[in-house]
């Protein structure tokens, strides 16, 4: 640590470094990242757009930073970023906001997310896993991604929230174009007029029949006790649906890659199931699904690793970078499933810790469970090289992963 803390201690705000972005940049970002990090493990960088702002690389400032109240997640706190929020229906959710909001909305839903809540929705991914696998096994080759990755996690949510899965094609086409921040000009107005109008519709369906479910719950709580309003309410149900449809096909798309690349390590967890709990920790720790939080914003000037980043300036944290550090995990680039180490920041840290986590990480030890058990001769279609990422800052996944079995 001592070493980079070092480097970053000159005088006045360093130069800003470009953000890579081209496609060799998001087949493997660690390289780059790593000469980040040891350049500076906070300063200034130039976003693909064009944006300037503060990245985070090293492990013990991204602690510190996420968990540091300074740090901002409510846009409408700052007048010179009010105008690139998106309309509150989709804005107003936990993730975008500080307390006491933030607090009094997560409130609302921990209850559903307990381990102990968790762990009775196992026997039925365990089922939604084996129809999957049972659908997939009727041919010799498929994507993963698109065959079990993807609709696994969706299945697991729309259930939850007590919704119909049958219409999530739009849902995801929304979606992507909102998230990735790559959506032209025409198609960010549709997607976005899209979610709201889907997410309406839900609502209204929910206060015509009400069940046991967890949008039932919610829309009570916003009827009968005015606990959130209507745009809180909308924005509650994207931001779920979202972190279903986004991330958890992430952990198991990337992690089944990164086993299928490893034999030594894959053969470890064949040979010995009850290394999946670890194992899963290992591959969020090596590739997570979130690879830079979302964007905060300092409130006031915070002084970090020798340098200060001046109050109102965008601070994103690289938690791919930083679950690599070499000062805080040994030999960093290894994949290592006998690590047994589970404090990465890949479900991030502080009060927006992430509340799915107990739900992706039992998610991710069935669905890759299953798998391996069913399919003993799973392997890559392709070359590693021709697989395609996805673009993007902050999510980071593959588009498709042909396997054979
Ligand atoms: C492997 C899968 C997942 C990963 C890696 C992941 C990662 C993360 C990360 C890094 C954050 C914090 C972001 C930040 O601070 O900027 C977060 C927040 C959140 N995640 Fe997840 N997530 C996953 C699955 C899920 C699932 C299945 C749900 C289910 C509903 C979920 C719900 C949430 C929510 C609601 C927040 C916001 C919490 C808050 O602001 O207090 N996540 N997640």
């Amino acid at each position: 640590m001592a070493e980079h803390v070092g480097a970053a201690r000159e005088p006045g705000p360093p130069e800003p470094l470009p953000w890579p972005s081209d496609p060799a940049f998001h087949r493997d970002p660690y390289p780059a990242y790593a000469q980040l990090r040891r350049s500076r493990s906070v300063g200034p960088v130039t976003l693909p757009s064009g944006l300037r702002a503060w990245a985070v690389t090293g492990f013990e400032e991204a602690w510190e930073l996420l968990a540091d109240p300074r740090l901002a997640k409510d846009i409408r706190r700052f007048a010179h970023l009010r105008d690139v929020a998106l309309p509150p229906e989709l804005n107003l959710h936990m993730l975008n906001l500080d307390p006491p909001d933030h607090t009094r909305l997560r409130r609302l839903v921990t209850k559903a997310f307990t381990a102990r809540r968790v762990e009775a929705l196992r026997p039925r991914i365990e089922q939604i896993a084996a129809e999957l696998l049972d659908a997939m096994a009727q041919q010799r080759s498929a994507d993963l991604i698109e065959a079990f990755a993807f609709p696994l996690p969706i299945t697991v949510i729309c259930e939850l929230l007590g919704i119909p899965s049958g219409d999530r094609g739009d849902f995801r086409r929304w979606s992507n174009a909102v998230v990735s921040g790559r959506a032209t000009r025409d198609e960010l107005p549709e997607a976005v007029a899209g979610l709201i109008a889907y997410a309406k519709k839900l609502i209204a369906a929910k206060r015509a029949e009400p069940s046991d479910d967890l949008l039932s719950a919610l829309t009570a709580a916003r009827d009968e006790d005015d606990r959130l309003s209507e745009a809180e309410l909308i924005s509650m149900i994207f931001l779920l649906l979202i972190a279903g449809h986004e991330t958890t096909v992430n952990l198991i798309g990337t992690g089944t890659f990164h086993l299928l690349t490893h034999p030594d390590q894959i053969a470890l967890l064949r040979d010995d199931p009850s290394l999946l709990p670890s194992a899963i920790e290992e591959l969020l720790r090596y590739d997570g699904p979130v690879e830079v939080a979302t964007t905060r914003i300092t409130a006031e000037p915070v002084e970090i690793a020798g340098v200060t980043i001046p109050a109102g300036e965008p601070v994103l944290v690289a938690l791919a970078a930083v679950d690599r550090d070499p000062d805080r995990f040994p030999g960093p680039d290894r994949l290592d499933l006998t690590r047994g180490d589970a404090q990465h920041v890949a479900f991030g840290h502080g009060i927006h810790y992430c509340l799915g986590a107990p739900l992706a990480r039992m998610e991710g030890q069935i669905a890759i469970g299953a798998l391996l058990s069913r399919f003993p001769s799973l392997a890559l279609a392709v070359r590693p090289g021709d697989l395609v990422w996805r673009p993007g800052l902050l999510l980071r996944g593959l588009a498709a992963l042909p396997v054979t079995f």
